[in-house]
């Protein structure tokens, strides 16, 4: 499978001898064959090998040549995927005569499309697929690295040239052979998503910049004016005092803790930006505090690296070290971080590091971290989400669940909270790639994703706005956000009729989040991706290895969101031979394996949800999900052909981490069989009903069911209380639906519903 291993350790001083005419071989250089150690030797001559200019920049590379590289074969693959982050098609393209995909976190301006350059994130992890096996390749090194796909040159096959500047080859191969063992697989080594709060699944509204208090308040009125349920307001960095992170700009924000009650009162809360680069400044306590105990990262000659960024000059926190992450952690008490409060959560951006003056806007790779050069370690500097997490965790005594975004990420990100793909624009295009870039971000463990919603730079139409919200309602982090210099688009902004449909928009997120929030459960506990491409549910259909407009959230819904302008229709694939789909606003019916011409007009948003499952929703919306805690659950019964379906239901109190300390949730499986739909404690799960229960009633609507049943006389619910009686129930035979109203059930107990 290796057709090359090749490993180049030396020193600068070894080099300096050598140049002097000493060309000894020594212990220094590993060489794997008398080719290749021509071939060092004749490396270690190039020019830049032992100090390089980039532009303005010097990188002294005091440890030299270090790069390490090698290639994979993966006889009959066509099919490669991962990697990310790279604003690109979902399924790897061959760069044999172009550019490798780099993975090198950077702040790039105005990202190209369909292009492998290097964006904010990293994650080394490359996945393989044909109908008989999936597998997976995780390249642990956090420097800079490029990949090489090409086809081999036998039969059907794909080539993998992994190339990293510095460190050591280490590559976990993971087997699979099925789609979900391989997420299993992976997330042994790197965790599992965390499981976040309800709430933070719900719509977020966000811009640079919500101006000050009055403008909070006003937006916040807004939505509740138009009947727009939102969770979340942001804060971009003009909400600082002179960004310096951690304060508040005291004249457009004089009483943070007034402005947060506001929101808490009606169960919203906010999101206040933190970045890592800190000014230098000595009466910011920040700033001396972290310079006096040593935590900067040192450039190479020992000092304290400064570099320009949006406060001016700023040091920036090294979070390799223990000492400084526990620190920063402790910056997040409602004692140190003054104005915060509980419903206050935190946005990490520019974490690439992001360094305005420094060459590609990044980091010098002397720069050093202890013993370690930034070189080595650049990737995983975003990682310091986890610090932030753990501040939250521990305001909190422990109690609640973070809530972080991230700009910049690695392998293994996913533990520590949400990301999203920086700095689109507002333009048709951009609207389609958020659904690739999200679908590699969850096959490499990252569910918790999403895009910019209207898109970050420039202006969209209200067309282009309408239908991104549209997507978004569908993917798994859902906010909006602007730049600065963009014209003010809060939802209501464009008119009675786009309101409106941006209003439906987001209301049908919020009618399904208790389904995003079962994904969320599972995420955390099996790492299988939340927004997944349709070749993981269904690895033997060739037809969906390359579709990425359309996706599947959990195994259940599939979605095809409308990404063109002016668009009359698109067309689905619904996969699965023998599985039928059910049209989620229409209850139509449609076979499996068949592209489907589906028609549509500005409101439609093409959604299907598989025969033979159990959706769990919630209809009745109001201002924010806290405020539907304890409303009533309603199922959607799909069945498939015969005549059956299973789902689950999961509920806990959305925020804490009872459900793991206290076991405290609900966790049921539904079936529906043999005429009978019921309830059922999941096997080997504990169940303890939450000590505030939530004793929903449940709706049941089972679908179609007129196509394999006669419409029942009586419906005789029985629980485990013995009671029985009667169920109010409607039947409509266009659309053969039947709609239970009222079947007083509980959602912790077993029970069972007969159709008679
Ligand atoms: C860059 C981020 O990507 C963007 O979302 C943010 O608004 C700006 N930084 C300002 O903080």
């Amino acid at each position: 499978m290796w057709d090359k291993i090749k490993s180049v350790f030396s020193s600068k001083s070894q080099t300096d001898t050598e140049e002097a005419g000493e060309k000894e071989d020594t212990e220094q250089h590993e060489k794997v064959s008398e080719g290749e150690e021509e071939e060092a030797e004749e490396e270690v001559d190039q020019p830049g090998m032992w100090e390089e200019t980039f532009k303005t920049h010097a990188d002294t590379k005091p440890n030299g040549p270090s790069s390490i590289s090698l290639d994979f074969s993966l006889p009959g693959v066509e099919h490669v995927y991962g990697i990310p982050e790279h604003a690109d098609g979902l399924r790897l393209k061959n760069t044999d005569g172009g550019d490798p995909y780099r993975l090198y976190n950077l702040d790039v301006f105005q990202y190209e499309l369909f292009n492998p350059m290097a964006l904010y994130g990293a994650v080394p992890v490359l996945l393989s697929h044909n109908t008989h096996r999936t597998m997976g390749l995780f390249w642990l090194n956090a420097a800079e690295t490029w990949v090489d796909v090409s086809s081999g040159q036998v039969g059907v096959c794909t080539d993998v040239r992994w190339i990293s500047e510095s460190g050591i080859i280490d590559v976990f191969i993971m087997l699979g052979p099925r789609p979900n063992d391989v997420f299993t697989q992976y997330s042994s080594l790197t965790g599992t998503q965390a499981f976040p709060p309800l709430s933070s699944l719900a719509y977020h509204q966000c811009r640079w910049n919500y101006n000050d208090q009055e403008d909070v308040s006003a937006v916040d009125q807004g939505f509740d004016e138009h009947d727009i349920p939102y969770d979340f307001i942001w804060l971009d960095i003009e909400h600082t005092d002179g960004k310096r992170y951690f304060t508040w700009d005291n004249n457009k924000f004089p009483q943070p803790k007034d402005m947060l009650q506001g929101l808490l009162d009606k169960r919203r809360k906010m999101v206040t930006i933190v970045d890592p680069h800190i000014k230098v400044d000595s009466s910011y306590k920040i700033h001396t505090e972290i310079r006096s105990r040593g935590y900067y990262i040192k450039n190479k000659d020992g000092g304290d690296y400064e570099g320009w960024c949006w406060p001016g000059n700023a040091g920036y926190p090294d979070f390799t070290n223990p000492e400084m992450r526990k620190w920063w952690a402790s910056m997040f008490a409602y004692d140190q971080y003054e104005g915060s409060m509980e419903n206050l959560y935190t946005w990490n951006d520019m974490n690439e590091p992001s360094v305005f003056n420094g060459p590609e806007v990044t980091m010098h790779k002397d720069a050093l971290h202890g013993p370690w050069e930034h070189r080595d370690i650049h990737n995983l500097y975003g990682f310091y989400q986890m610090a932030t997490a753990e501040g939250q965790i521990q305001r909190s005594g422990g109690l609640e669940r973070p809530f972080v975004l991230t700009r910049a990420f690695f392998a293994g990100s996913q533990r520590y909270g949400a990301v999203w793909t920086g700095d689109n624009a507002a333009e048709w295009g951009h609207l389609k790639m958020s659904i690739p870039m999200c679908l590699s971000l969850g096959l490499v463990g990252i569910s918790f994703c999403g895009a910019d919603v209207g898109g970050f730079f420039k202006t969209p139409s209200a067309e282009l706005l309408v239908r991104w919200y549209q997507a978004g309602a569908y993917q798994p982090f859902f906010r909006a956000h602007a730049h600065l210099d963009t014209p003010r688009r809060e939802p209501w902004l464009f008119g009675p009729d786009n309101t409106a449909l941006i209003r439906e928009a987001v209301r049908q997120r919020y009618t399904l989040l208790p389904y995003w929030y079962l994904q969320f459960y599972h995420a955390q506990r099996t790492g299988q991706p939340v927004m997944r491409p349709l070749w993981v549910e269904y690895p033997e259909d060739i037809a969906t290895f390359s579709i990425d407009n359309e996706f599947l959230i959990g195994r259940d819904l599939l979605v095809h969101p409308v990404t063109d302008e002016r668009s009359s229709g698109v067309t689905a694939y619904l996969p699965g031979n023998g599985e039928v789909w059910y049209d989620v606003h229409t209850f139509q019916r449609h076979d499996g394996a068949q592209n489907l011409s589906i028609p549509v007009t500005m409101s439609s948003i093409p959604v299907f949800q598989r025969g033979g499952s159990i959706i769990c929703r919630k209809n009745r919306v109001r201002r924010s999900s806290s405020c539907m805690e304890n409303d009533p659950y309603t199922l959607y019964v799909a069945l498939d052909s015969q005549g059956k379906a299973e789902g689950e239901i999961y509920i806990d109190d959305g925020h804490t981490f009872k459900h793991k300390t206290d076991k405290q949730f609900i966790h049921r499986r539904l079936s529906f069989t043999a005429n009978s739909l019921s309830s059922r404690s999941v096997p080997l799960t504990n169940i303890i009903i939450p000590t505030r229960p939530c004793s929903p009633c449940f709706c049941i609507w089972v679908v179609n069911i007129g196509d394999c049943y006669n419409v029942p006389d009586v419906l005789h619910p029985s629980s485990t209380d013995g009671g029985e009686s009667s169920v109010e129930f409607e039947f409509d035979p266009d659309t053969a639906v039947l709609t239970l109203r009222k079947p007083g059930v509980n959602a912790g107990v077993n029970w069972t519903l007969h159709l008679r």
